[in-house]
């Protein structure tokens, strides 16, 4: 395998420094930009690259030519207080690195979210209709509309991951994952907080499925990988 100079934005936060650390371990050269809003220093231990302490939302230069570019980078936590903040970061910072990996001819796979399908019929299908249950939402499914028009002209995966958890997660607090937080509960001695009577499902992914799933999209040749992202789900846990 040839060895790609790969930029992970968001790369210091619960997904991207699994992505980062999994492309680097696999040989490739990993370049991390990341504000450390959300993201820590703590969640790169072993990393060797470089890091880049940038908010990819403004206006940067990076005079560097990259083959790959996984784009992690988001104001993640749906509680953020500031909406018109949360629309502009996540859409502006997008564009910045839509621009970046045409400037590169670098392939672009980046994070969407299954928030986008809001409260809808499980199991989720790509084809529902989407219901829009947040700020947070809006500003992925923007996204994802920038997307679909640039798919003829550049290749670009969204994958639109469920509930992911797994190492990493800690520094998230209160946007952690449910498991996570049910786990520490039973840590603590406490029961697990159910809400409701527990029958609700809620579909989860752990993150090392999620660094598979976004590497294989990433290394696929475009017509694979689309066709494989599009098709690709786990099976549906009950609980
Ligand atoms: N964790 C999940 O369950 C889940 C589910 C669906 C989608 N996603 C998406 O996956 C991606 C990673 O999520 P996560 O759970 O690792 O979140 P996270 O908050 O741990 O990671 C996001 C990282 O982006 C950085 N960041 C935020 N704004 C930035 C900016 N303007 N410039 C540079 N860096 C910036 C943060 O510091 C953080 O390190 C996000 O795009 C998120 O929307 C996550």
């Amino acid at each position: 395998m040839n060895k790609l100079k790969c930029l992970v934005t968001g790369g210091a936060g619960f997904i991207g420094s699994n992505i980062a650390l999994e492309l680097q371990a696999k040989g490739h050269e990993v370049i991390i930009a990341d504000n450390l809003m959300s993201g820590a220093m703590s969640n790169l231990k072993g990393f060797n690259g470089e890091f880049l302490k940038l908010d990819i939302s403004r206006p940067f230069e990076l005079n560097q030519k990259i083959d790959l570019i996984i784009h992690q980078a988001a104001i993640t936590d749906p509680r953020f207080k500031d909406d018109d903040e949360m629309m502009r970061a996540n859409i502006e910072g997008f564009e910045h690195i839509i621009e970046l990996a045409k400037k590169n001819d670098a392939k672009l796979v980046y994070a969407s979210t299954a928030n986008l399908y809001g409260n809808g019929p499980v199991p989720m299908k790509e084809s529902q209709e989407k219901e829009l249950i947040s700020v947070y939402g809006k500003s992925k499914l923007e996204m994802d509309f920038m997307a679909e028009k640039l798919f003829d002209k550049m290749q670009i995966v969204g994958l639109r991951y469920f509930n992911v958890f797994g190492p990493g997660e800690q520094n998230k607090g209160k946007a952690a994952s449910m498991i996570y937080h049910l786990y520490n509960q039973m840590k603590e001695g406490k029961n697990p907080r159910l809400f409701k009577h527990g029958e609700q499902k809620r579909d989860h992914i752990y993150v090392k499925d999620v660094v598979a799933a976004t590497i294989k999209a990433a290394l696929l040749p475009k017509a694979e990988s689309t066709t494989w992202a599009r098709d690709w789900q786990l099976p549906l846990m009950n609980w």
